[in-house]
């Protein structure tokens, strides 16, 4: 086992649209980490266990209408819910790896014509991801993957205005934090593009001081 460290865990994010293998390659990067002596914990949003969670699950599965603004405040709530557990794992040098955060928060929500600032605003002060990890697939290989669903949303339209949202997204959080990945090759190649990236992650400076506010 690795020597006790003062470091506090990464927060890395993943974000993308649907069929772009999230879940999946979530999954992989925390066996990976764990299997490797790096205490990882997986987390998802919406987490459709808590409270708020379950307000959302009966808006997606279409159960259920909601104002769009009020659906909003649902979602970042239900962010707030999990807030503390997640500093308090980083801090306790636990990895976390999330599936989905503020930025799909924002970019479904303005394509509804709700305004940036506006959709930005009850996310500000969460914590700060030190990498996010936006998965990249193409409308084609997304297509060959299955068709969608039957939630909200999971519609081609709405993925196409969704994905013009990310790209905006991505070019105002800074490469630093925010790294494309071409999710349209296979899972165990984008396994490993992700874990060349997230190794950079790990070995920064950036987890020896505390976990930075999201937009403050
Ligand atoms: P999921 O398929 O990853 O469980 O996400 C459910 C849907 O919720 C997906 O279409 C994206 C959407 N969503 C929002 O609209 N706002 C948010 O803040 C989050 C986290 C997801
Ligand atoms: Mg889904």
């Amino acid at each position: 086992a690795a020597a006790p460290s003062r470091r506090r865990g990464a927060f890395i994010v993943f974000e993308g649209l649907d069929r772009s293998g999230k879940s999946t390659q979530v999954q992989r990067l925390v066996d990976a980490l764990n299997a490797r002596g790096v205490q990882t914990k997986g987390a998802r949003f919406p987490d459709r266990t808590l409270s708020t969670g379950k307000m959302i699950d009966s808006y997606l599965s279409q159960k259920a209408d909601l104002d769009d603004r009020a659906i909003h405040l649902l979602f970042s709530a239900n962010r707030w819910e999990r807030a503390s557990q997640i500093l308090e794992d980083l801090r306790n040098g636990v990895t976390v790896v999330c599936d989905r955060y503020a930025f799909s928060g924002i970019a479904f929500s303005a394509i509804k014509g709700l305004s940036w600032n506006w959709c930005r605003a009850p996310d500000v002060g969460l914590p700060q991801p030190d990498l996010v990890l936006f998965l990249r697939v193409s409308p084609e290989v997304a297509q060959q993957r299955g068709g969608f669903g039957q939630e909200r949303y999971e519609t081609s339209e709405v993925q196409a205005k969704v994905e013009k949202a990310f790209t905006k997204l991505g070019q105002s959080v800074g490469k630093d934090v925010w790294t494309e990945i071409d999710a349209d090759k296979g899972v165990d190649e984008v396994h490993e593009e992700i874990v060349r990236r997230v190794e950079q992650a790990l070995g920064s400076e950036a987890l020896d001081g505390e976990v930075k506010k999201l937009w403050e």
